[in-house]
This record gives C-alpha cells, structure tokens and sequence, in this order.
C-alpha cells in the first residue's frame, strides 16, 4: 500500500476510488433497502428476490469489513481488532467465528492472508452468484408483470409499485438503461471529486506541520499497523453504533448488544413480506418502513453521539493530530527512500524522529523530562496546594541537550527545575544538587564572582562544539577563544589583569579546553567532557554513567546495559536526541 500510494503512477488515485466506492457502496445499499420497503417491492412474487437482497446486503457488508483492513495501516488493522472483538462476544459461534476471522487467535501475517481471501476470493464468487440470482430474479418480475397487465389480468395479490407499471409502455432498453448509465456517471463524478478532495478537506495539517515539521500532505492512508504506536482506535462508521451501544451497555449484558440485538434485527427484517398477511398491507408497509428509517435513525443518531464526545475531548484532537503526523512521516519516508525489504512498518520503526520519542517515554521519561514532557508530548501532572502543575523531572530536561543554549542555561543555574533541582528527590542525588557545580556558580559568576554572561556562553559554545551537533557549529573564532580561556582560566579584564576564578579545566577534562592540548588528564573529579554530547559519549554514559570518567561515585542513574535497552534503540534515541532526522528539503536547515 505504501508503495502503491507513494511509487506507482496513478496507484493513489486508483486506490482512493476504491476507497470511496465501497463507503458509497454501503450507503447506496441502505438507501436501496429504504426504496424497496417504502415501495413495498417485498410484496409477492418479490419475497425471493427480497431475501436475495438481504444476503446480497450481508455479503456487502462483509466485503467492507473484510476489505478495511487490508491496507494494513493502523485505521484498518485497529478498526478490524475492534470489529472482531464485537463478534467474539457473539454467543454460541462467537469466539469460533472470531478464530476464522483472524487466522488464529492473534493479529499476524496469517490475519492478513485469510483477510485477503475472503475479500478477494470466497465474498466476491458468492455476491456474483447472489448477484446474477437477484437480477434474474428481477428481470423475471419485470416481465411477468409486465405480461400481466398486457393480458389485462390484473392479479390481485401483486401490488405493482408504480415505477413497474409505469415502466410498461417504456421498454428497459435503451430508457431505464439510459437512466441508469446517467446516474452511474453522476455518482463516479462524486466519487472522484471525493477521493481527490476529500482527504484535504479532512486531513489536519495544521498538526500534520508542527508535529513532524512536514508540508501539509494529503492523507488517506495511515501509519503502517504497528502496536508500538500509539492510535485511538475506533470502528469504522458501519460498525460504530454497534460499538457506541455495546459501551452504553454493563459488560456483562454486552451480548445483549452484540449478539441478540443483530439477531433480531435480521429476523424483523427477513419477515418484512410477512407483515402484509398479519396486519394487512397498508399498515405491514408502514410497519417495514418505520422498522428501515428507525434503524436508520437509530444509528445516524449513535454516529453522531459518538462523533460528539470523541470531538468534545482535547485530548482526542491531540491523539488524531499526531496520528496524522506519523502517517504523512510514514508516506514522506516511503517516498524519500522507498519502501524498505523489511516491510513497511521499518518505515516508522527505524526513524529516529518516531522511535526515539517512544524510547525516551519509555527509558528515560521516569527521571527526565524533554521540554518538560515526555518526549511524545504527554506531560505528568499534580494537585499542588490545590493548584494542577506540571511534575518536574528528577533529573535534568534534555531536549537540547549538549548544544550551546543548554550548556549556558546549565551553568547560569545548574540547580535550576530544569537541571540538577530536583535531583535530591533520587537516594543520593542531594550530593549532585549540592555539587561543584552549585559552587561554582556561586563563587565565580556574577554576582559573586568575575565571570559575565558572555564568558559563560563562549565557554558553553567551547563545550558545545563537542557534540558535533548540527545547532552547534558556526560559532566566531573569537568567541571559541574566549571559550578556552575561560576553560583554562586565563581571562584578563579590560584593564589587562588576570580575572580571579575557578577554571573548568581544574575538574573536568577537555583537550580543546586547553592551550597546551593536553586537558588535563584522567583523574579529574567530575565529569569528562571531550566528546560531550556526541553519540559516542551519549552511548559510554547511557551504558554506564557510573564510570569514573563520569559521575562515579557520585550517580544515581542507572546503567542500561544492552539488555535493557538494544543497540538499535539507543542508536534511535540518541539520534532523535540530537536532531538528527531526514527531513525534507525546505527544513533541512532546522536544528
Ligand atoms: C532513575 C532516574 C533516571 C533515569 C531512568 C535516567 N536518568 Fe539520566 N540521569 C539521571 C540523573 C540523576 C542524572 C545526573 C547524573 C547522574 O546521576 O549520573 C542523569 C544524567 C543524565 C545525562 C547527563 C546530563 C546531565 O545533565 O548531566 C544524560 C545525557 C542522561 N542522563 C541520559 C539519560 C537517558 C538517555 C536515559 C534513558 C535511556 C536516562 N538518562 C535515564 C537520572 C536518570
Ligand atoms: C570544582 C570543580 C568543577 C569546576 C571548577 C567546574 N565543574 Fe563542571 N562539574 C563538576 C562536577 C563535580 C560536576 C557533576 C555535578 C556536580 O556534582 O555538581 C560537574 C558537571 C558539569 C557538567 C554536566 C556534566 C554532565 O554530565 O552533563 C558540565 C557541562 C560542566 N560541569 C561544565 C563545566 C564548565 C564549562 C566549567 C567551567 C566554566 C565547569 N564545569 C567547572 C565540577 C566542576
């Protein structure tokens, strides 16, 4: 689907018509059952012809929810978990018909194949089957009552709807066929006009931009289905008013709903030609017609309650928003690279700007935050006092970590909420909050001490440069100078004497911190900042920040050695980190 909707010439379009004919389809349908009772064509000899129809009708239906979920993007793969869990609450062949729909008791490739049968193979025969029955089926009517009435037998019993006695002096061909041809073209038109449109008119890409930084983009087809991430899963529009009544209902009479319900309305609908013998006709169609718009009724009013509460919930916005941003990420990659061998779901999987998130809420959102949420948006809170805040990470916030801006707000207030502030709240963390740093700040920055904003930000550019961040770069020979001479505390003062304060390079350890090259060596007390910030000294740290080299004695936090957290996630990670994505063209630029 990927490759079609991002490789093949026209291959969007066409399954985009797809797409819409068949939700057409299924409108269609109803609003031919509507026709068909309200014109009481039900009325014998139409009673076989009738129940065709109704099978015909369940078989449409079963090609739609058969059909959904074969692209296999998340709408489709958690709309059909949805719809199969419905069925499996079915009493007697329930859970039996649940297995078969799936392919085995969990969602796999097998899923997918079985899927794929049914909906190409064993629904399509039987509908042509039912089709070709239901037509000539029709076609025999046609001519029956048509011979009727040429012969001037009137049957009492038959009922001719108006359109077939009316059709009598018209022959079918080429008059209704004419007709049928007009509106067959109309209805493409819209179906085009749809699936040309319609995506743009639905999709949000106001979020789609800011969430992934993308251009808005025309959305139809999901994320690759993926349990990994995150989706609010919703039945589709033909199978919502079951879902919104089963979550109306206790759980433990859901089977009133999912089971016994549809059983009656089946019934109450194949009995339709019977209304006319029990009640007489006038008030059987009556009764046929209030059952069809009741249902009708009925379920448009449950679509729209539960499209009412999903809307009036931010945080539903929130959830489609970001689903958006990762389909159109997923499309954008496909696009970009093509789909990869193993599959589609890599797409997202192996991207640092989707996985990493994920891995940082999982790992790392314990302790730190990432601008103050964590990392895929969602923010902690407490009741403070009667006041809602946000908690403030345990642990330093790092979304920036390493760059210039981080660096410079660390040492003007390495003990502020956003750095070491909180880390008295870990077993042993007061000795970090309380470290040298928190000294060093007091002694050696002004107001206390020499060092002014700009000696802190050159010597927080020295630093940064480390990284080798794509924000870190650029920075003046001059202020790089500076850096260094703040690093190694040689800093004179307007009037060319030395400035008294505490240089970096006495604790930490840096070669380009240091005129002579040597940065001072490895038994420094803190921590060793050659590399700081660079992949390499992201993955020593993450692996054990115990180190010497790095907190030692000192840290609290704990080591993720390869079993708690594989290569390739924390490769994942440390790239969404340090902004290193492929995004497109025009943001190539961005940090
Ligand atoms: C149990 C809490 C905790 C968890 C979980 C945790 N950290 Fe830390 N992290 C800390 C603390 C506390 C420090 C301060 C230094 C120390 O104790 O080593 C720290 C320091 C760091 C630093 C150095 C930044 C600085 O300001 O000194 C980096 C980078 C870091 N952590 C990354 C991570 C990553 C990546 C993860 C997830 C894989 C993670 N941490 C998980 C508590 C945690
Ligand atoms: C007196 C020794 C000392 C001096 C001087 C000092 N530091 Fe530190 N630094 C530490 C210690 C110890 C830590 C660990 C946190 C703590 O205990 O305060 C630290 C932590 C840091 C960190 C965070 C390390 C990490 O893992 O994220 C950075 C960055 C840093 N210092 C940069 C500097 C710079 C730049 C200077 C000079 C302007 C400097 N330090 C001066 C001792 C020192």
């Amino acid at each position: 689907m990927q490759y079609l909707e991002t490789q093949t010439m026209f291959g969007s379009f066409v399954r985009g018509l797809h797409h819409t004919t068949s939700h057409l389809m299924l409108i269609g349908m109803v609003m031919h059952l509507l026709m068909v009772v309200v014109s009481a064509a039900y009325r014998r000899p139409k009673e076989v012809t009738y129940w065709s129809g109704l099978i015909l009708a369940s078989l449409v239906f079963g090609l739609a929810v058969t059909g959904n979920p074969l692209p296999w993007d998340q709408k489709g793969y958690q709309a059909y978990q949805i719809e199969t869990s419905i069925v499996g609450t079915m009493p007697v062949f329930g859970p039996t018909m649940k297995t078969l729909l799936i392919g085995g008791s969990e969602f796999g490739s097998l899923t997918l194949t079985r899927l794929y049968t049914l909906h190409v193979v064993v629904l399509p025969v039987l509908a042509t089957l039912l089709l070709a029955i239901h037509f000539s089926l029709v076609r025999r009517e046609k001519l029956m009552s048509n011979c009727a009435t040429k012969r001037g037998v009137d049957l009492p019993i038959v009922a001719l709807p108006q359109a077939s006695s009316g059709a009598d002096s018209l022959p079918y061909w080429p008059f209704q066929t004419s007709r049928n041809l007009l509106v067959f073209f109309i209805l493409m038109l819209v179906a085009t006009g749809v699936t040309l449109f319609g995506p743009r008119l639905f999709s949000n890409p106001a979020g789609t931009a800011a969430e992934l930084e993308l251009p808005p983009n025309e959305i139809t087809l999901q994320a690759p289905a993926d349990p990994d991430l995150p989706y609010l899963a919703r039945p589709e529009w033909y199978v919502r008013p079951l879902y919104e009544l089963r979550h109306m209902v206790p759980s433990d009479r859901e089977v009133l709903v999912t089971g016994a319900l549809p059983l009656v309305i089946v019934i109450l609908l194949s009995l339709v030609p019977f209304y006319d013998k029990v009640v007489g006709q006038m008030v059987g169609r009556g009764l046929a017609s209030i059952l069809v718009l009741g249902l009708i009724g009925g379920s448009a009013w449950l679509l729209w309650y539960g499209w009412k509460n999903d809307h009036a919930d931010p945080a539903f916005a929130k959830a489609k928003s970001q689903e958006q941003a990762l389909a159109s990420r997923a499309l954008w990659l496909a696009r970009e690279n093509g789909v990869p061998p193993d599959g589609p779901v890599a797409l997202l999987q192996n991207d640092p700007r989707v996985r990493g998130p994920l891995v940082f809420a999982e790992h790392c959102a314990g302790c730190h935050t990432w601008d103050g949420h964590d990392g895929t948006g969602k923010t902690k809170r407490e009741l403070v006092d009667g006041v809602d805040r946000p908690v403030a990470g345990t642990a330093p916030d790092l979304a920036g970590f390493g760059g210039q801006d981080w660096l410079s707000a660390f040492l003007k207030d390495p003990t502020g909420p956003k750095f070491f502030g909180q880390t008295d709240q870990i077993k042993g963390g007061e000795r970090i909050k309380n470290g040298e740093m928190r000294k060093w700040l007091e002694e050696n920055v002004k107001p206390n001490g020499p060092l002014e904003d700009r000696h802190v930000r050159a010597v927080a550019a020295l630093v940064a440069k480390e990284s080798g961040r794509g924000d870190a770069s650029g920075f003046s020979e001059e202020e790089l100078k500076l850096g260094q001479e703040v690093f190694s505390g040689d800093v004179m003062n307007a009037q060319g004497e030395p400035l008294e304060f505490a240089q970096c390079l006495q604790c930490h350890s840096l070669k380009s911190g240091d005129p002579d090259g040597a940065g001072s060596g490895g038994l420094s007390p803190a921590p060793e900042l050659d590399g700081y910030g660079s992949i390499a000294w992201l993955q020593d740290f993450v692996r054990n920040p115990g180190e010497r080299k790095f907190y030692g004695k000192k840290n609290v936090m704990p080591a993720f050695d390869t079993e708690r957290l594989s290569d390739r996630d924390l490769d994942l990670l440390l790239r969404w980190m340090r902004g290193e994505w492929a995004r497109p063209e025009v943001q190539k630029n961005a940090p």
